[in-house]
């Protein structure tokens, strides 16, 4: 049995809005292993960002928890207390923002941020932080003399760097990478995930990693997870999923980009467009969308299961193994 490091159970996450209750994420589940890279990938809105929100307990005014449960190490994260909590988000747990900057403070050097953080946690003396510091800055391949620069003397992949180096400070042993490249150019983007994977290696960490980009994805992850409209649909490791995707949607995004290393496009393959999530259709709420419908799906939500072990897919007419496109 692999050893469970997070355990998302049965999420529900709602926000108020002037219309009603959104429902951002409904009944989702997924565990994480230790030393797993985990990926999360679903077209824009279908919930991955407040996945993520939800695990580190940063949800905030309209949002709320309408059920399930997250265990960390066996710990219920939704129950943890204030001293708790700041333990667990750093030391246990930590997370890369898309942009740079909105993990980053404009005025204060990034020395200081990353003192501060070592701080705030650890016993040490400011000289000892700033060695610290160094350490980090190092390790994401930034030259030691930058400590003294502000975010903005920095390019955009230096400053995400930073953030991977201060998410890394307090060495957790989940780091949740939230679209961490997708504000920067090609280039730039795959430097960093080549870094991440390096540090990865080295320092054993489990990750969460998040994003719409599904080729990028099938090339890093262990396992993945698919997500629609708020709902996982899919979820197995990326074998399976490169070579047996039983999902029409999953199959459906798979199309849509032409090849691994060609030119990325937007999810054109499948016409139509993402249910309303105030007031949900009944049944599967990819059923508008789907090529492969029938009667019962517009009325009832598919279970997830099988159809393997460690293959689990929301679909009452899942695709058979190694068949042909749909
Ligand atoms: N603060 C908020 N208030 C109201 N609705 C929100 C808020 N944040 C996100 N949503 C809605 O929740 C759904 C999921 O959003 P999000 O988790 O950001 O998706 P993703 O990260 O996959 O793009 C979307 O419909 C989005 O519009
Ligand atoms: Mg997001």
């Amino acid at each position: 049995m692999p050893d469970v490091l997070l355990d998302v159970r049965n999420l529900s996450v709602e926000y108020s809005v002037a219309r009603g209750r959104l429902k951002a994420v409904t009944d989702v589940s997924f565990a994480i292993h230790r030393g797993e890279f985990f990926g999360l990938a679903g077209e824009s809105g279908c919930g991955k960002s407040t996945i993520a929100f939800a695990i580190m307990r940063l949800l905030k005014g309209a949002a709320s928890v309408s059920g399930g449960e997250i265990n960390f190490k066996g710990g219920n994260v939704l129950a943890f207390g204030e001293e708790r909590l700041r333990l667990f988000r750093w030391e246990k747990a930590s997370m890369v923002l898309q942009s740079a900057m909105n993990n980053l403070n404009p005025v204060i050097t990034v020395g200081s941020q990353l003192c501060d953080a070592i701080m705030a946690h650890q016993p040490l003396s400011p000289g000892e932080a700033r060695n610290r510091a160094r350490e980090l800055l190092a390790l994401v391949n930034i030259d030691t003399d930058r400590i003294s620069a502000y975010p903005h003397e920095l390019s955009g992949g230096m400053r995400q760097r930073v953030v991977i180096a201060m998410a890394m400070a307090l060495k957790p042993d989940l780091i949740i990478f939230d679209e961490p490249t997708t504000a920067l150019d090609v280039v730039v983007q795959y430097n960093i995930i080549r870094k991440i994977l390096e540090l990865k290696k080295e320092m054993g960490f489990s990750i969460l990693f998040i994003t719409h980009d599904l080729p990028l994805m099938l090339e890093i992850c262990d396992r993945i997870g698919i997500m629609y409209a708020g709902r996982m649909v899919e979820l197995s490791p990326v074998e399976e999923m490169r070579r047996g995707a039983r999902h029409p949607y999953t199959r459906g995004l798979l199309r849509a980009f032409p090849s691994l290393l060609g030119e990325k496009v937007k999810l054109s393959g499948i016409p139509g467009s993402v249910p309303d999530l105030i007031t949900p259709p009944d049944g599967c709420l990819f059923y508008p969308r789907c090529s492969q419908r029938q009667e019962i799906c517009g009325r009832t939500i598919p279970g997830f299961t099988g159809p393997g072990e460690d293959h689990f897919c929301a679909c009452f007419y899942q695709a058979a193994a190694g068949a042909g496109d749909a």
